[in-house]
């Protein structure tokens, strides 16, 4: 258990590195897995969740090894192996979701587990889509221990009531290695990384607006460099933003269009944020990001941009109490399936440091700019993104703040709180 303070900012300087996307070092990590050949993957994010995803294909009988601290090579034959144990996701939502797309179809029986908080997520998601494909799963209650039994895959045509990348890469990864055609519709396009990377590694597959197709493929070996994480890099966005006389640079960020409702968010509040230089990295776009402190203003985030910023949502709250007027996020539901209840953990924790900000079924409502007081103690949830938000809050606070269990940034970005004092 570790405590760790937060202290009120002077001001952020400087410029930094972002590391590694979370959610594609999954995905370079399981497909490279798929692929019938060496992978090499650069960049690979060495947090706790991605880990997850390692020790499962290793357990699976793929050969994994490092070539330097964050250099991958993965050899594969294309298929894998029994495990002998269950497989352990730890508290990955991502690892569980795809993994069950992949091991539906394999010629052996598999059971996946979790933590307490995954084990109390909801997994009905995909096992709808993938029983109707002819999976054979059982799960108590639609929870993890998912018990998956070895099965011969179908094509569907699925439409899904939910904007989740987790849900459509399951399908679509499962849609991999079944007989006949897989199309996947989703209500507003999710993020994306899975159909970037698997076409980048030749899968059959094309992207129609919201609407995917997929067909039975063998993936080709490929060199991936992972880019940075914007969902990390948000975290510095809004310190930046909300701390007087910032201006920082942020090296390395994945810009995939999906990804960057934060960026449109800043920007639509008045705030000064600007793309110094992009590029294209193994079929993704990135760029630097300079972010200079401003006076910001309330807005409203709803619809289509709630999947572009799901996960910014927390960080976006402690924002939103330094903008003027009432900001109001909607049709966000789906952040009470996260590691926590975020809606309500935000909530709570904020009014605490004296934020004024009320939940809704769907969202919450902020209304700005307050003076945050501190000289509190605030709860982690054990949610790396509910702690990182609450840090983020402490830098503005009148007094220091201590902020519980800590440590769970780990699962996500174990360099956060190193990051963050290069630039105070
Ligand atoms: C992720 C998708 C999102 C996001 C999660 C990572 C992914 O979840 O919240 O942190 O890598 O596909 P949903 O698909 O459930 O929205």
């Amino acid at each position: 258990m570790k405590n760790v303070i937060s202290r009120p900012a002077y001001k952020l300087n400087g410029s930094i590195i972002i590391p590694s996307d979370k959610s594609l070092s999954h995905r370079a990590i399981m497909f490279a897995s798929l692929a019938n050949g060496k992978s090499i993957i650069k960049n690979c994010s060495n947090a706790n969740d991605p880990m997850s995803t390692l020790r499962l294909f290793k357990m699976l009988g793929v050969n994994i090894e490092y070539v330097d601290a964050q250099t991958l090579s993965v050899s594969s034959g294309g298929v894998l192996s029994k495990p002998h144990h269950f497989l352990d996701c730890g508290n990955s939502g991502t690892t569980m979701r795809l993994m069950c797309g992949i091991l539906a179809g394999q010629p052996f029986n598999s059971v996946l587990i979790g933590d307490d908080s995954l084990m109390s997520r909801p997994m009905k998601r995909v096992i709808e889509p993938l029983t109707m494909m002819g999976a054979n799963l059982s799960a108590v209650d639609n929870r993890a221990p998912i018990h998956i039994f070895s099965s011969k895959l179908h094509g569907i045509s699925y439409e899904s009531k939910i904007a989740s990348a987790q849900a459509k890469s399951c399908v679509l990864l499962a849609g991999l290695n079944a007989d006949g055609e897989t199309i996947y519709t989703e209500p507003s396009l999710s993020r994306n990384h899975t159909e970037l990377m698997l076409k980048y590694m030749n899968a059959d597959i094309e992207c129609n607006g919201n609407k995917t197709f997929i067909r039975c493929s063998v993936l080709e070996p490929k060199v991936l460099n992972v880019v940075g994480d914007i969902s990390s890099a948000a975290f510095f966005i809004v310190a930046a933003s909300i701390v007087p006389g910032s201006d920082i640079i942020l090296q390395n960020v994945g810009l995939n269009p999906t990804r960057t409702g934060i960026i449109d968010v800043i920007q639509k509040m008045g705030g000064d944020i600007e793309i110094l230089d992009r590029k294209t990295v193994s079929g993704e776009l990135a760029g630097d990001i300079r972010v200079r402190y401003s006076q910001l203003k309330a807005c409203s985030i709803e619809g289509d941009m709630i999947p572009r910023l799901i996960d910014e949502l927390p960080v976006i709250a402690v924002l939103a109490t330094q903008a003027e007027g009432r900001t109001v996020i909607k049709n966000a539901e789906d952040l009470r399936n996260k590691e926590t209840d975020r809606i309500h953990a935000i909530v709570t924790e904020l009014r605490k440091l004296g934020a004024n900000i009320a939940d809704t079924s769907d969202g919450f409502i902020v209304n700005g700019k307050s003076l945050l007081k501190g000289a509190v103690e605030v709860e982690s949830y054990n949610d790396h993104r509910l702690a990182m938000s609450l840090y983020v809050a402490g830098l503005i606070c009148q007094k220091d703040i201590v902020i519980k269990n800590f440590e769970w940034v780990n699962i996500s970005f174990p360099e956060f709180e190193s990051l963050m004092q290069k630039l105070l």
